[in-house]
């Protein structure tokens, strides 16, 4: 039969709310999710972890094991089979903890040690708590502080030093200094679904179904892991329960790939709650000085930001913290710097915005200090130093709405009103404050293909291989490939998470809509040109591919980020240290909206995890034992619904006009300056500043 694209008139999908397309299944069980597909004779892995910090595995007990119940094998570093650990993927070579049992090293506590795989998830487990594992320990180094020695400043130095003027001699010459440190303790994100892997092989592909944000990216580190051929793995990874960052290439896939390949059956791999928080990355701990330098009317001469992580002994990661701080703010002298330190830990990884998150409380904290000290209004100490091109870099900014945020943030929250004083307003038991900070991310694109369909019964079917871990990413992309089509989004199918469907973005640092968009766009562009040409469409639908490679390489260098701004009132409780959040506002500049409805899920959702950030979240190592206290999801604190207070997110029109959809990047922004909108506030409560994080009862005591 023919079709046609119907009437040429924008369908205008883009910027209308619409519910999760795939809501319904998720909330009748209908979608199914990595660890719950039904497998004819599939085992079950359960991973064994140290309990030791550092040192060598000595010998793992498999006999005893091998005779219980159910159980098919235990894989160790003596018994798995090798793989190419040091291969060198999309980012780099890979953390060291996904190359699994290939030496008997332990660089950390909660490194995979063992695998033992049988009949049932429960004999597994059984199994697994009864395998004895001998170590040989050696002395551990997990004290991150600020004035240790060990300290030092990774490769490429040119990204992670910037230099400019004379900072001591700024510093010296202005007015007002604030010279301040502030530190953020190891956080972790742990998505709802935890890491799950069935892989199997199928006429010599492996096929893996996960829980990723980049099922294409996935495969390609498992080929090159095993040494395959890439045509010869093929992962998907349909629903995912949240990612934040955590869910690339894990131990969870690797160890059921061992275990297929060594059993010759369908293998499943669920991390529990404890191993996630020593296999899947988190924040490292942060520690910042911060140097501001003004004149007495606020403008600053001098800013500087050092900041540090911690990476593990064996992979290097750099929460780059000051990233935040070469965007945000010029002066006559600017200097940043990240450094390092190597402990006995697991890798940290990325966690919602990283290096932003944690840069952005230090940054944004000395800024009201700097404006309490000059004696202006926090928002307008930053109208004074608003940049007119890129404060480091020197390039022009691809929109810069920072003020017109400020401006309609301070309308709807009524920031007019507010007294400056600090530790005047008492309701009761309560001390009030009201408090503002500034935010910015990074907004790209990245090279992807898509391919789009035109089916003969005059529907349409888009291919991509993108991730929607709960973002609404698969209706976002539906409403823009029926604009693009110009037809109805109910005739447009949208695939997603098929390694098979193509390189494309992972969906990560924000920019993955974009560049997925991106790429249907192209597709689509090209689908309708054939359209016109008239003529049958085939029964298996005529399909256009599409490349964005070229078009992203030509994307203008500019200054490309999005902006928000945060406030936030809190009640501060001063006899027992309770600080309770009353309501936050957030206003942001992030390109186009595509989905309104889910876009506010989306600022919304980082703004309570800047709650979180502010008040609870803690990981608390021992000494002793370089283990976690607590690593549950009762020991470790964050945010529960009594803790979130209404929040309201709104947004000011911002599209990117290098983009062809406009769109920016929304997925990590609503955490940014979060948590000092709340530490201003606490101060402005209580007249006390509070440089460390959380900010728990005992420090307001
Ligand atoms: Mo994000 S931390 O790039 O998943």
């Amino acid at each position: 039969m023919t079709t046609t694209t119907g009437p040429a008139r924008a369908i205008g999908a883009v910027g209308t709310a619409h519910t999760r397309i795939e809501g319904r299944d998720k909330v009748t069980g209908a979608a199914r999710y990595a660890g719950e597909i039904p497998f004819a004779d599939l085992a079950h892995g359960w991973l064994v972890v140290s309990t030791v910090a550092r040192g060598r595995v000595v010998a793992v007990e498999s006999e005893p094991v091998l005779a219980l119940p159910g159980v098919l094998t235990v894989l160790h570093h003596g018994s798995a089979p090798r793989v190419d650990a040091d291969y060198v993927g999309v980012l780099g070579r890979p953390d060291p903890i996904v190359g699994l049992f290939q030496s008997d090293r332990v660089p950390c506590a909660g490194w995979p040690v063992a695998l033992v795989v049988a009949e049932t998830s429960e004999q597994a487990r059984e199994a697994a708590e009864a395998l004895v594992v001998r170590y040989e320990t050696e002395p551990h180094d997990i004290d991150f502080a600020a004035e240790r020695s060990g300290t030092y400043t990774p490769e490429p130095r040119e990204t992670m030093e910037t230099d400019k003027g004379d900072l001591e001699r700024e510093l010296a010459a202005s007015a007002v200094v604030v010279d301040a440190r502030y530190t953020t303790p190891e956080e972790h994100h742990h998505p709802m679904e935890p890491h799950a892997a069935t892989v199997r092989w199928d006429g010599g592909r492996l096929e893996v179904y996960d829980s990723n944000q980049g099922s294409k990216w996935v495969a390609d580190e498992l080929a090159k892991l095993f040494s395959l051929d890439p045509g010869s793995v093929r992962v998907r990874s349909e629903h995912i329960g949240g990612g934040f960052g955590s869910k690339g290439v894990r131990p969870h896939q690797v160890a059921a790939a061992m275990a297929a390949t060594v059993l010759h059956r369908p293998v499943r791999v669920v991390l529990t709650r404890r191993q996630m928080f020593s296999l899947i990355g988190y924040r490292s701990p942060t520690a910042h000085r911060v140097r501001l330098g003004a004149d007495a009317d606020g403008r600053l001469r001098a800013f500087g930001h050092e900041a540090q992580n911690a990476t593990s002994t064996v992979h290097e990661f750099v929460e780059a913290s000051t990233g935040f701080g070469r965007v945000m703010y010029d002066a006559d002298a600017h200097r940043t710097a990240n450094r390092l330190v190597r402990l006995d830990v697991p890798t940290p990884t990325w966690m919602r915005a990283p290096g932003e998150a944690p840069g952005s409380f230090a940054v944004e904290s000395a800024l009201d200090e700097l404006a309490e000290r000059c004696g202006i209004d926090p928002i307008a100490l930053r109208v004074r130093n608003e940049p007119t091109a890129g404060p480091v870099s020197g390039l022009p900014f691809a929109g810069r709405a920072l003020l017109s945020c400020f401006e309609e943030g301070a309308r709807r929250f009524g920031w007019a009103e507010r007294d400056p004083r600090p530790g005047v307003r008492r309701e009761g038991r309560w001390l009030l404050g009201t408090g503002t900070a500034a935010a910015t991310f990074p907004a790209g694109a990245r090279p992807s293909t898509a391919a789009v369909t035109a089916e003969a019964d005059g529907t349409f079917t888009v291919r991509i291989t993108a991730a929607d871990i709960g973002t609404g990413a698969r209706t976002a992309l539906t409403l823009i490939a029926a604009d693009a089509l110009e037809v109805e989004p109910g005739r447009v199918r949208v695939r997603i998470g098929d390694s098979d469907f193509g390189p494309a973005m992972i969906a990560g640092g924000s920019t993955g809509t974009r560049s997925w968009a991106w790429a249907i766009m192209a597709a689509a562009a090209g689908l309708r040109e054939q359209l016109a040409l008239g003529g049958d469409i085939p029964p298996e639908g005529l399909t256009v591919r599409s490349d964005t490679s070229a078009a992203i390489a030509a994307l203008p260098e500019k200054e490309r980020h999005s902006y928000g701004a945060q406030f936030a009132e809190v009640a501060v409780d001063p006899a027992s240290g309770e600080v309770r959040v009353r309501r936050m506002l957030g206003v942001f500049a992030a390109g186009r909206i595509v989905n309104p409805l889910t876009a506010r899920g989306q600022f919304v959702g980082g703004m309570i995890w800047g709650i979180s950030m502010a008040l609870h979240e803690e990981a608390v190592r021992d000494r002793a034992s370089g283990a976690h206290v607590g690593p549950d999801l009762a020991g470790y604190h964050f945010a529960a619904h009594a803790d979130v207070p209404p929040i309201e997110a709104h947004w000011v029109d911002d599209p990117d006009v290098d983009d062809p959809v406009g769109i920016k990047g929304i997925g990590e922004i609503g955490i940014v300056g979060a948590a000092a909108a709340i530490a201003n506030a606490v101060w402005h409560a209580t007249g006390v500043r509070h440089r460390d994080l959380p900010i728990r009862p005992d420090r307001v005591l």
